[in-house]
């Protein structure tokens, strides 16, 4: 048999009902809040994701499925949307109608990393991104919406993690001062880590490896280096979420793995997912658009783990499986073609029916309406088709009762 690709996975009937609740929650408050949703390809060229992601991070450096196409030029399948939704605003200068953009984007992602629960090679992501707005509370408006998504979800055990990266001003500064920490602390750092120390230095704030986290105790805080209006700008984060009554913790280890950011950055954390603890993150990425060829456009946005939040919210879900209202159990080809067209009208209707096609048994009918856990089904032999009226069981009562054939669609209705 042939199986799956590793790391990638199936969403199987049961299960896609609580991703369309997702989707269809998500969707309503993007729409009551000005985004416009964005389609963008599944594949780019690569040098797309290696100018905005960065050379030196783990996504460009060792997991993007990255392959020359047939005339030998290299393409990838996206690991994020951000890069994408920027190219696409440049390309169809978006900003020259109202540079002011709110845009939503849900699909797969592509990252060859080593699965486990929560982290897997296909996942999906939801995307908002607002284009052309500076002021702080842009990145407070998306915390906002975040975490009303997740409680409109009855999704509990969350909650914001903030930091700030500073800009190219005073990021500078800080990397020496880090720098410097690290060259007196190295010995006590993984392997990861002594490579990061030269090439990613700011990665090496949120290594999860005790002995990293050991040697990191002390390190410099990029928050006693933002310059005056990196500073002035997170003040205003951080009081702007007050007085919404957004709750927060300022984490300042908290760096992002892709190399775009500046100033506030964000995480949404869970406790009910073990090591992949990040439901959803995000930040602002002022310097992108005009790095990737376009006019110098401030940016932020997020992205929700799709995978992640549709395990969380499992926990607290409601039965989505669905039933037929009605199954059809005829005897005989010549009545099994009648219902198959009161099949097709009641579909129309909205009745949800279903029948057997193939010739078997009452019995075995039965047992499959059983199965499928209609609640109510019709028996249609030749003695029903001559007296005109045709048997309705209950099927959690089990009663029977006789039916005028004119009057079935009022009554399945009405028992439904
Ligand atoms: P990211 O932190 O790389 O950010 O991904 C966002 C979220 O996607 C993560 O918090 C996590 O929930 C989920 N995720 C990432 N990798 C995997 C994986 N292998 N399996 C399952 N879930 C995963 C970004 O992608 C940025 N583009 C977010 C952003 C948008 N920043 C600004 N705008």
């Amino acid at each position: 048999m042939i199986q799956l690709i590793k790391g990638f996975k199936d969403i199987l009937p049961g299960e896609v009902e609580l991703w369309q609740e997702i989707e269809k929650t998500a969707r309503a408050l993007f729409e009551d809040f000005g985004f416009k949703e964005i389609r963008i390809p599944i594949m780019e060229r690569t040098e797309l994701f290696a100018k905005s992601i960065g050379e030196d991070t783990d996504i460009v450096e060792k997991e993007m499925y990255t392959f020359p196409d047939r005339k030998g030029e290299l393409i990838t399948l996206r690991p994020e949307a951000t890069a994408s939704v920027c190219r696409s605003y440049i390309q169809h200068k978006l900003y020259a109608k109202d540079p002011v953009r709110k845009f939503y984007t849900i699909g797969p992602m592509f990252r060859r990393e080593r699965p486990q629960k929560g982290r897997y090679r296909q996942f999906y992501q939801i995307n908002a991104e607002i284009i052309g707005v500076d002021s702080p509370l842009a990145d407070v408006e998306l915390i906002f919406i975040l975490l009303t998504l997740f409680s409109r979800l009855s999704v509990s055990d969350v909650a914001a993690h903030i930091n700030s990266l500073g800009c190219p001003e005073c990021r500078p500064e800080f990397k020496t001062a880090l720098s410097g920490f690290l060259t007196s602390s190295s010995g006590n750092l993984c392997s990861d880590c002594v490579r990061r120390k030269d090439r990613n230095p700011l990665r090496v704030l949120d290594c999860k490896v005790p002995a990293c986290r050991t040697a990191m105790t002390g390190a410099p805080s990029i928050l006693d280096h933002l310059c005056p209006a990196c500073n002035e700008h997170f003040e205003i984060v951080k009081g702007a979420l007050k007085a919404i009554n957004v709750p927060f913790t300022v984490d300042k280890k908290l760096v992002r793995g892709l190399d775009y950011y500046t100033r506030t950055t964000f995480e949404i954390q869970t406790g009910e997912l073990g090591a992949q603890n990040a439901v959803a993150g995000g930040g602002r990425y002022d310097g992108l658009i005009k790095a990737l060829g376009g006019p110098d456009t401030p940016a932020t946005g997020f992205a929700i783990g799709f995978d992640r939040l549709a395990e969380i919210a499992d926990l607290n879900r409601t039965d989505f499986a669905q039933t037929p209202d009605i199954y059809i159990a005829a005897l005989g080809e010549k009545n099994r073609s009648l219902v198959f067209e009161w099949k097709c009208a009641w579909g129309l209707e909205g009745i949800k029916a279903d029948m057997e096609f193939g010739d078997k048994s009452l019995k075995s009918q039965m047992k499959r309406a059983h199965r499928l856990g209609a609640k109510q089904v019709l028996i249609v032999g030749d003695n029903e088709i001559k007296q005109g009226a045709v048997i309705l069981r209950d099927m959690t009562t089990k009663v029977q009762m006789s039916i005028p054939i004119e009057d079935v669609v009022e009554k399945i209705i009405e028992r439904s």
